[in-house]
């Protein structure tokens, strides 16, 4: 059986620019740069511009992944897209994806399958681990695993929404998952869910009970209203449930494979609030200088925080050949995961 290794990682971010400040000025949220800091740590995220989904900004993200891999898309067996944001109900942004790469045109159209994953913020890692089954399963040789999201187009960005709008970025990271007979790759993961909480933290838009699924008015336009239009989220449970569930699901990774806390070189936490993982920091006693942190520049990009820290680590020589990385998420539904990999 082949071992499952990451082989090529990116990402891509938008270019503007929001401050905390950006979200009082432009659009007179009554919030404080302070309010944020204090609260979340971040202090500023991109947001994509009008006509761009999150299939565009899975496009760079896959195409860098793809190259440091040292690979062709041609080479891909697979693709699996983790979005809370698609472009549409139907279909999810992986055929989308697979398009703008160019997978489906020409003589050596390669009409490789594209599964997209609805797990939230969890998202890339039940990715990852669908991903290692396949490659070590000999499925597939070479899977693209990208999280990408397009949030700022579905935030209330007005007072009203400032509890979950100031949260949350727009931004796409992706990595290659590949087959190889080295002692290295992805070690264990763990994923899990409970689905007592599913409304604790969603985004419903429509009903699908209902008849008809969306209210219409006279002239047959569906009307949203703002309880279904916007995500709503229980804030302090689901911090206290994320401190708990990373925490356990860290630990249960951990024991898979017989290792402690202190045998691991780089912790990358999902990125939903600073506060959380330097509250796990601080009581699993790990320094500094083995985490990696970008919500203070980008907040929360949902499926896309872990990928892409993978990539600015690797692009940065903070992640290198032979270390043991640790990554752990927690999100709606409540879903969660770790995996542990080898690099
Ligand atoms: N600026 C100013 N004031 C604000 C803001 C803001 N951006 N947001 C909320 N407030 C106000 C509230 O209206 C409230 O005012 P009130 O007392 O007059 O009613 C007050 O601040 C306190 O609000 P709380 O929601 O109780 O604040 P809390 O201390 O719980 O912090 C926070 C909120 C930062 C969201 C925190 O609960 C948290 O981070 N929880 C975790 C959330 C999270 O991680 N979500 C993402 C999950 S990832 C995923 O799966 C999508």
């Amino acid at each position: 059986m082949p071992n499952a290794y990451i082989s090529g990682t990116g990402f891509h971010v938008p270019p503007r620019v929001v401050t905390n400040e950006d979200l009082r000025s432009q659009y007179g949220i009554d919030t404080t740069h302070e309010w944020i800091l204090q609260r979340t740590g971040i202090e500023s995220r991109r947001f994509a511009d009008e006509g761009v989904g999150s299939a565009d900004l899975a496009l760079p993200a896959s195409e860098a992944a793809i190259a440091n891999a040292g690979l062709r898309k041609e080479d891909l067996d697979m693709i699996i897209f983790a979005t809370l944001s698609p472009e549409h109900c139907f279909p999810g942004s992986g055929v989308y994806l697979q398009h703008k790469l160019g997978l489906c045109d020409g003589p050596d159209a390669k009409f490789v399958p594209a599964l997209d994953v609805r797990n939230q913020c969890s998202g890339f890692l039940y990715g990852l681990a669908t991903a290692t089954s396949m490659v070590k399963s000999g499925a597939s040789r070479h899977v693209l695993v990208v999280g990408a999201e397009t949030h700022s187009a579905a935030l209330d960005l007005t007072t009203r929404g400032r509890n979950v709008a100031s949260l949350f970025g727009d931004g796409a990271g992706a990595v290659v998952v590949s087959a190889t007979d080295e002692d290295r790759g992805v070690r264990a993961w763990r994923l899990g869910a409970d689905g007592r909480f599913a409304d604790t933290l969603s985004q419903r838009v429509w009903d699908i009970k209902k008849r008809p699924f969306i209210t219409q008015d006279a002239n047959g336009v569906g009307q949203v209203s703002p309880e279904m239009m916007w995500a709503r989220m229980d804030g302090k449970l689901v911090f206290k449930n994320a401190v708990e569930r990373m925490m356990r699901v860290l630990m249960e990774v951990c024991l898979a494979e017989s290792i402690s806390g202190q045998d691991i070189d780089l912790f990358v936490f999902h990125q939903a609030n600073l506060r959380i993982n330097q509250y796990l920091q601080q009581h699993l006693g790990i320094p500094d200088d083995k985490v990696v942190h970008n919500i203070q520049r980008y907040g929360n990009t949902t499926a896309a925080t872990i990928p892409i820290l993978l990539a600015e680590a690797v692009e940065s020589g903070k992640l290198r050949r032979g270390m043991k990385v640790a990554c752990v998420a927690f999100g709606s539904g409540f879903t969660w995961g770790a995996a542990l990999i080898d690099w």
